[in-house]
């Protein structure tokens, strides 16, 4: 223990001191967080991770002098007792804000250089520039929420899985290319130069390892690498709870991870969720909301108007139809007093977005409709459209024609923006939805072939089993995610049992049995040794806890990020290394 801290003990942390605790003696540990030099009062804060508690030293007590030295940050023992604050200077909106201490002594136990940057509540610094001094960032009254939001969501995930006898337990870092179709990152081996690990996208190989190995009911709570392009909730090293269960459906899964949540929800104050969560088949949510991962908090959906036009003069519009297109159309509920500078405002939005046009119709205060192609289309088929679009006399309805998953994409993303306008998207609202029933495979144009739309260990749905060889881009996947509020929060399926599924699903993926063994080949060996059914789901920890905490960014509730160009701008990460560490592991640098 330092010499100035040796008889002090705290007694209270900045943030626990009430009217009740007035004329106790007190000791305060903590930062200088503001100073106030009123000449014969020095009014100073004392901040930990708990609050702030203003502290005063007056003329009499001797302590001007050192509390003239006081700056931001300096690290400072505050001996003294409890007093009411003067009316005036009550403080409503902090806990401690009827109270101040009366210095008796101040000790500074150590100096700080001059911050880059006030520690305050909000800050108009830059990203880079808080990322570089995380360590003081992290000082913010809203960062240490968020960190403490994630220590106790963390805490409540663990208790829940303990208490339905799952096992936590460790997966190896350094190992195997894994599935999760994002690049790896490399580490080179020195002891056998010239191979390399690679660190975990997913434990998914381990996990169901651990299924065959009779471990039942595995969880862990675990780091993750993807070197992928970045963005708000994206980064290069993230956190997932991993989950697997073996002898379990889906709709086990569901009800495990819902049960989960609600206890989450309620464990952090956020109150009591509805469960069970919504389905929707993946060709729904591309259909109504133009994404696989829609947000419910706004009821506005696509409605397929195709027929509107079939018998219309439009030809451009019938022409689509007949093409095998459709014509989809997004009421707006209120929408039908927009401007007409608003409404070209959204024809222009929809060019930026890439559509060769965006078509609008509404009834007018007489009853009569309006639109954007009133005349080529005629009057019957832009009624017909508003009537198919279960538009009522004060919405507006929004048309996108061609390729219907385009079209639907298109007004899905000016869903978004238009609610976001509104206000529709209420952050303190928490709408879940199940996105079932994903294609088992995606079309590669480029590398033209199959690849698996989750990973290859993903079993088809019964029904479609037959389909395999003959139709298999319309095979859908016992696979899901779990989606909150638009953001994808996590991801299972139910996996292939057998080996020759597993072996089927290689072949479609054009994954020869040479490769299929050389990448897998210790895991088909296992799927041989008695494999008991199973299944699991990944969530993203660190989306979720954004969710929860109401930042946009995933980097506001991580520790110490790396930036969206995947660097640690703080410990200077990633960097040259010595050329003898190169040498020894027989590597080369072209950088
Ligand atoms: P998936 O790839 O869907 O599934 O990942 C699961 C969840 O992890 C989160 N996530 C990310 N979060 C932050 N940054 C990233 N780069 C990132 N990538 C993914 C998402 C996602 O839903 N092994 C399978 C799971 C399984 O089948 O059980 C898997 O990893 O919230």
């Amino acid at each position: 223990m330092s010499e100035q801290l040796k008889d002090l003990v705290r007694t209270h942390t900045c943030g626990a001191i009430r009217e009740a605790d007035v004329g106790k003696p007190v000791v305060l540990l903590g930062w200088v967080h503001r100073v106030r030099d009123l000449g014969a009062l020095i009014f100073f804060d004392v901040r930990d991770r708990y609050g702030v508690t203003q502290v005063v030293a007056r003329d009499d007590s001797g302590l001007l002098a050192t509390a003239k030295r006081l700056r931001p940050e300096f690290v400072v023992a505050v001996i003294g007792s409890v007093e009411m604050r003067s009316e005036e200077t009550v403080n409503p909106k902090l806990a401690t804000g009827t109270v101040e201490i009366a210095a008796g002594d101040i000790r500074v136990l150590n100096e700080a250089v001059r911050p880059p940057f006030q520690i305050a509540e909000e800050t108009s610094v830059s990203e880079d520039l808080r990322l570089r001094y995380r360590y003081l960032d992290l000082r913010r009254p809203r960062m240490q929420q968020n960190i403490q939001l994630r220590h106790r969501a963390t805490n409540v995930i663990r208790r829940f899985f303990d208490t339905h006898d799952f096992l936590e337990i460790e997966t190896p870092v350094l190992t195997k290319s894994t599935p999760e179709g994002a690049r790896d990152y490399l580490v080179p081996s020195r002891v056998h130069a010239g191979q390399f690990f690679a660190l975990p996208q997913s434990p998914q190989i381990f996990k169901q390892l651990l299924m065959i190995a009779g471990m039942d009911r595995y969880f862990q709570i675990v780091r993750c690498f993807r070197d992928e392009d970045l963005r708000a909730d994206r980064q290069p090293e993230f956190t997932q709870v991993d989950v697997e269960v073996s002898f379990a459906s889906q709709d086990q899964i569901f009800e495990l991870i819902e049960r989960l949540m609600h206890e989450l929800f309620e464990a952090v104050g956020l109150g009591s969720i509805e469960i069970p969560f919504r389905r929707l088949a993946y060709s729904e949510a591309l259909a109504r909301y133009g994404s696989d991962k829609p947000d419910l908090r706004c009821d506005l959906a696509v409605e397929d108007i195709s027929k509107a036009f079939v018998d219309s003069n439009f030809k451009v519009f019938r022409q689509v139809v007949e093409t095998g297109g459709a014509i989809r159309a997004l009421p707006i509920s209120g929408g039908g007093t927009a401007s007409r500078r608003e409404l070209d405002d959204l024809v222009a939005r929809a060019g930026e977005l890439g559509a060769a046009g965006l078509v609008w119709a509404r009834y007018g205060p007489d009853g009569k409709v309006q639109s954007s192609v009133l005349k080529v289309a005629g009057e019957a088929a832009v009624r017909s459209a508003l009537e198919l679009a279960g538009a009522g006399k004060e919405d507006l309805i929004l048309i996108a024609a061609g390729d219907g998953v385009v079209a639907s994409k298109l007004l899905g993303q000016l869903r978004l923006e238009i609610a976001q306008k509104r206000g529709w998207l209420d952050p303190n609202q928490f709408v879940f939805t199940w996105v079932v029933d994903f294609p088992l495979l995606e079309w590669d144009e480029a590398g033209r072939r199959y690849t698996a739309m989750h990973h290859p260990f993903t079993s088809p749905v019964d029904a479609d089993l037959e389909r395999l060889s003959s139709e298999p881009g319309a095979v859908r996947a016992k696979a899901y995610d779990l989606v909150l509020n638009g953001s994808e929060i996590g991801g299972g399926s139910i996996r292939i049992h057998d080996q020759a599924t597993q072996r089927r699903m290689f072949e479609l993926l054009n994954i020869g049995p040479e490769e299929a063994k050389s990448r897998f080949g210790f895991f088909l060996d296992a799927l041989e040794h008695g494999t008991p059914p199973h299944g699991g789901i990944a969530l993203g920890l660190d989306r979720i806890i954004a969710l929860l905490a109401g930042e946009t960014s995933i980097r506001d509730v991580i520790a110490f990020p790396k930036t969206a160009t995947a660097v640690d701008l703080m410990a200077g990460a990633p960097a040259d290394v010595d050329p003898k560490q190169l040498r020894e592991l027989k590597l080369r640098s072209n950088g």
